[in-house]
């Protein structure tokens, strides 16, 4: 591979993922970053089948992993590995369920209605801080108990500055990373979390009904084989995770709401008629088009057999990169697949895991899968129901890779109206 196509791919890879993705019909299989494990792309289903049959259990799998512990802390599900992070899920998951969700499923709804109308009353907005805002103020109802607008808005500004920097956390040499240089990236960001930590500590402390979450972690921090952070560390992990991919799925999906104006429409008539299942194809359709996370990368398990032609080349140490984003485009898989169109899951219901994976797949799952899919579900009713407009600024497709998850590439601005406009 010669060095410019070596520099042209790297810039691709940091600077416009909507060229890698798409890149010369997505074709840029392998990246190679000074200071990380080779990494290599795939998107066929049955590449995908075989990368999960040989993936070793930890979560990314190499050095991502080093600087997301200085983020989550050393007992975060996501840094956990074999039995511990089963249990870890276990506990975890018994917290996040549909119940829990629709326990909360009027909060949600309220948070919706009135953050939609605040914006509504000040013009143009920036329809991805609204959709992070709304994803965060849930999360503080559902892991903290804490419904009130304030808390959420200062929890918002740290973790605003502190999950910038998990953009492209695979893209620059480690050595940025590392916590211990005075001036480093990495020792920002661990400041910026110590601090977040302390806030959480102290919201924990104050709060006089803890969340039915916090009460589960708390019981087993002293539990064999658990630590004293397990909770907080916990608490960071949902909340980071949660607050960004399902921001960022709500940002989508006001997207393609207001792009869409047909989709919209014909969402907005089955809605009327009682037909609830056109919300979950729209929401699958925005989560295929727009999978909030575009790769799932993964260490294979050390002398796995590689029964496959492409993954026996998969050199020693590099990193199998399932690439979700250029699965959901996968013209044999998908028809027509730049088209927005949510009637094909009203067509074809059941895609694969190796077709359709915006929440992951085995053993590392989302864990928040059901919330985020009803904090999507709830947006798009509520848009229908109380009759919102969605009137974009700009309508092209672009992305970039922003936080933990993908958005669209320039500020989505864009004014929401109620009730009849002419001439849409
Ligand atoms: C639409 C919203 C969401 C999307 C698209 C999404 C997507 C994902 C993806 C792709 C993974 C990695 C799975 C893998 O490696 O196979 C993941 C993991 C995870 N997500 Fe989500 N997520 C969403 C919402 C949430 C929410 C709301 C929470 C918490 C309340 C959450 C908590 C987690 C956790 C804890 C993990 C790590 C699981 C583990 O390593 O065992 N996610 N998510």
């Amino acid at each position: 591979m010669s060095v410019f196509a070596r520099v042209l791919d790297n810039i691709y890879w940091r600077y416009y993922p909507y060229r890698f993705m798409y890149g010369k019909s997505g074709s840029i299989t392998h990246l190679d970053v000074d200071g990380w494990e080779k990494l290599r792309f795939f998107s066929e289903p049955d590449e995908l089948k075989e990368i999960s049959r040989n993936a070793d259990k930890v979560f990314l799998g190499g050095a991502g992993n080093e600087f997301l512990q200085s983020l989550f802390g050393p007992e975060s599900v996501f840094l956990l590995d074999g039995e511990k992070h089963l249990q870890a899920r276990k506990i975890i998951s018994s917290e996040l369920t549909n119940t829990a969700v629709s326990d909360i499923q009027p909060f949600i709804d309220t948070v919706i209605q009135s953050e939609l109308c605040r914006v509504s009353d000040c013009g143009r907005t920036d329809l991805c801080s609204l959709a992070r805002f709304i994803a965060l103020r849930i999360m503080c109802k559902l892991l903290l108990n804490r419904q009130d607008r304030a808390v959420a808005k200062s929890l918002f500004k740290q973790l605003e500055q502190l999950t910038g920097f998990m953009a492209n956390i695979v893209s620059f040499n480690k050595r940025y990373w590392r916590a211990r240089q005075r001036i480093s990236v990495g020792s920002f960001v661990e400041r910026q979390t110590n601090k977040l930590r302390t806030t959480l500590n102290t919201l924990i402390l104050e709060s006089d009904h803890s969340s039915q979450f916090i009460k589960k972690l708390n019981s087993v921090c002293d539990h064999p084989g658990f630590g004293p952070s397990f909770l907080i560390d916990n608490l960071i992990s949902c909340m980071t995770a949660g607050y960004d991919t399902t921001g960022s799925a709500l940002a989508w999906s006001l997207f393609w709401f207001g792009r869409e104006a047909g989709e919209a429409q014909y969402l907005r008539t089955a809605v009327a008629a009682g037909d609830m299942k056109a919300i979950k194809y729209f929401r699958q359709e925005v989560l295929r088009y727009c999978p909030p996370i575009d790769v799932l990368p993964r260490k294979l398990r050390s002398g796995c057999e590689h029964s496959s032609d492409v993954l026996s080349q998969l050199e020693e140490g590099a990193v199998a990169c399932p690439y979700i984003h250029r699965a959901h485009h996968r013209a044999q898989t998908y028809q027509n697949p730049e088209r927005f169109s949510p009637q094909r899951f009203a067509r074809k219901e059941g895609y694969s895991n190796n077709e359709f994976c915006p929440f992951g797949a085995g053993n590392r799952l989302c864990l928040g899968m059901n919330v985020g899919r009803v904090i999507m579900d709830r947006l798009l009713t509520i848009l229908c129901t109380d009759d919102w407009n969605v009137c974009l600024s700009n309508h092209r497709f672009r992305l970039v890779r922003r936080n933990v998850s993908i958005w669209p590439g320039y500020p989505l601005k864009g004014k929401l109206i109620r009730g009849k406009i002419s001439g849409l």
